[in-house]
């Protein structure tokens, strides 16, 4: 394969039976929000799910994250909890509803959300009289989080629990589906997700009173089917049909889909367990990853290899990495809120690589990568 070839970290991938289910919706004109689609894509998502909770199909998952914090009675000055070890999207709906954002380190194993460092977060919001309104916990790279823990925490202390599955549609936790623990769960369907809806999102709800809230906020808060009342401050959040369609057909190979992202962390497990100072992020006893994005890590400061060094190899030979994503308590935007925990997320953002972890490589593009990788750990 020559250098001008370009791998994508994860692409969209899009088949005939893709532009067929959206070629139909075109026709039938269902375009815009409403319709059938959009109700049998939720419908596909519970059963995907094996829920019996309810989704909500939004345009977006920041759009799903929003309206999880507003079902949740978030009040401006509340404390919310949340995942320094992820996308910026899980923090800003806290800063839409002018709460403050308090940050939690990861744990050194899935690099998710610390249970210990939560207690202690929790602690200090107590101190300052005020319980968090909402712990946000992340499944980050498709890698479920401390379930257990996690959830046994926000129960103690009586606080709503939201996940953030936006990366880990198909992952699961002791056989349960990833965003159907909380009181709340979201799923994104952006371009880069194991689906695509184009842009997408879906809020699941335990409660089905909150769903129902959430439809009404979702569509500009309208009552009635005629004339122009609206009852609260609305957003327009609804998932249109066109996408939906979108979805219904993308859902039919999800389970492919995973296959291939595992096999391909079963390709990097094969590569790195005879090298030193290289560690995969791995799912944990009892849980099931989609690995939407595989994840390296670099245990070595002193070593010659680097995660600098692997995605110039990569970029080189045409084919995309990315560094883990910056935690937000060191972004600008965030600097200056509490964060409590030991730079674990920071550790894996400093000597972390994603790796090239699309779901549609062929076998020539499998075998570049592999050879790429090879030659870097080889010189
Ligand atoms: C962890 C996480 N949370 C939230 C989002 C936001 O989803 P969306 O882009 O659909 O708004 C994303 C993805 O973009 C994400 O990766």
């Amino acid at each position: 394969m020559g250098k001008a070839s370009k791998i994508g970290l994860s692409i969209p991938l899009i088949d005939e039976r893709d532009t067929a289910a959206v070629t139909e919706a075109l026709q039938a004109n269902w375009i815009t929000a409403g319709g059938p689609f959009v109700g049998t894509f939720e419908q596909h998502l519970r059963d995907c799910l094996n829920t019996k909770s309810e989704v909500v199909a939004l345009n977006t998952g920041t759009a799903a994250l929003h309206l999880s914090l507003l079902l949740a009675d978030v009040k401006p000055g509340d404390f919310v909890i949340c995942q320094t070890m992820s996308y910026v999207a899980t923090a800003n709906p806290i800063a839409y509803l002018n709460a403050i954002p308090v940050f939690v380190d990861s744990e050194a194993e899935t690099f998710n959300l610390n249970p210990d460092a939560l207690r202690e977060a929790i602690q200090f919001c107590l101190s300052q009289n005020k319980k968090p309104a909402a712990i946000f916990t992340v499944h980050s790279y498709g890698i479920p989080c401390k379930l257990d823990e996690i959830a046994a925490i926000a129960r103690q202390y009586e606080i709503p629990l939201i996940e953030d599955a936006a990366e880990a549609l198909g992952s699961t936790y002791k056989g349960q589906a990833c965003g159907t623990f909380g009181d709340f769960g979201i799923l994104s369907f952006n371009g880069n997700k194991i689906i695509t809806t184009g842009g997408g999102g879906a809020l699941i709800c335990k409660d089905a009173t909150k769903a129902k809230q959430a439809r009404h906020l979702a569509s500009q808060a309208k009552i009635g089917q005629e004339g122009f009342d609206h009852d609260s401050i609305g957003y327009n959040y609804a998932m249109p049909g066109l996408n939906a369609a979108l979805g219904i057909s993308q859902l039919k190979s999800l389970e492919a889909r995973i296959s291939a992202k595992r096999n391909l962390h079963g390709l990097y497990t094969e590569i790195f367990e005879n090298l030193p100072d290289v560690e995969l992020v791995n799912e944990t006893t009892d849980t099931f990853a989609n690995y939407w994005l595989s994840v390296l890590r670099f245990t070595n400061p002193a070593s010659r290899f680097t995660p600098a060094g692997l995605m110039q190899h990569f970029k080189d030979a045409g084919i995309e990495s990315r560094q883990p994503w910056k935690p937000l308590h060191l972004q600008g935007i965030y600097e200056q809120q509490h964060y409590f925990g030991d730079k674990a997320a920071e550790t894996l953002w400093r000597n972390g690589l994603c790796l090239p972890s699309g779901c549609g490589l062929t076998k020539t593009e499998l075998k570049h990568i592999r050879e790429t990788l090879i030659a870097y750990f080889s010189t």
